[in-house]
């Protein structure tokens, strides 16, 4: 089934980019229904605009506090169609309310490999700790920060020279190709949630994709991704 989505952007919204790019590819079945930003500034915006979305900014500031500015999200995401939710570089916490409003259905993606490095500086804190390996996760959200259901993983290497920007720009190749495919499952109904864990339907064994030197994907993405 076609997902009626809607993205939430702090910032330059590369991850926005990638699943315009997979819907306009066909890869990905969804409508873009809504991009929200609570930062004007934020490129994402921009990027939708470009590709006739319609793109809202709602600043946290001018909200007296959490709950009302979630509620007026859940209104304008519900008023533009869409019941589906990516959090995408949106460094702001969902309240229960929200999460409530789009049940099993809020996304995010965290460039770490959770449960190590949750928070807003996953790249960097990967490559200060020494970590031979990180990567990058999306997960559904609930309550808690950087914590819920794991989807797929992306594994990355990472060396001594590493800091937060070289490590973080290897991370981010592998979350454009990782975020539009777990939307895909999504979209087509494939992933069952059991406790902590994701089951996907039909899941593949083996990689169909080629991947950058290094790189793992689990489960594997699919063609298209
Ligand atoms: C991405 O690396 C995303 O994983 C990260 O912010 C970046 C946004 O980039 N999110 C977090 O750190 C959430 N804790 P983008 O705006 O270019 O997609």
């Amino acid at each position: 089934m076609t997902l009626d989505l809607a993205v939430l952007v702090s910032g330059s919204g590369s991850n926005l980019q990638a699943v315009i790019d997979r819907i306009e590819s066909g890869a990905l079945d969804a409508r873009l229904r809504l991009v929200l930003s609570n930062k004007p500034q934020a490129y994402g915006l921009e990027r939708a605009r470009k590709h006739g979305v319609p793109a809202l900014c709602l600043e946290h500031g001018s909200f007296p506090d959490r709950e009302a500015f979630d509620a007026e999200m859940v209104r304008l995401i519900r008023e533009h169609g869409a019941d589906t939710v990516a959090m995408a570089g949106f460094m702001r916490m969902v309240t229960p309310r929200f999460l409530s409003a789009f049940p099993g259905r809020v996304v995010n993606i965290h460039p770490a490999l959770l449960p190590s490095f949750p928070g807003v500086h996953g790249q960097r804190d990967a490559a200060d700790y020494g970590v031979r390996f990180s990567g990058c996760t999306v997960h559904f959200v609930d309550e808690k920060m950087d914590n819920g259901p794991i989807i797929i993983q992306a594994v990355v290497p990472a060396y001594p020279g590493d800091d937060g920007k070289s490590l973080g720009a290897r991370i981010l190749e592998l979350e454009h190709r990782i975020y539009p495919q777990a939307l895909q499952w999504l979209a087509q109904g494939r992933l069952t949630v059991s406790g902590r864990k994701v089951l996907l339907a039909n899941e593949g064994q083996a990689p169909t994709v080629a991947l950058p030197s290094g790189a793992m994907v689990n489960p594997p993405l699919e063609p298209g991704f």
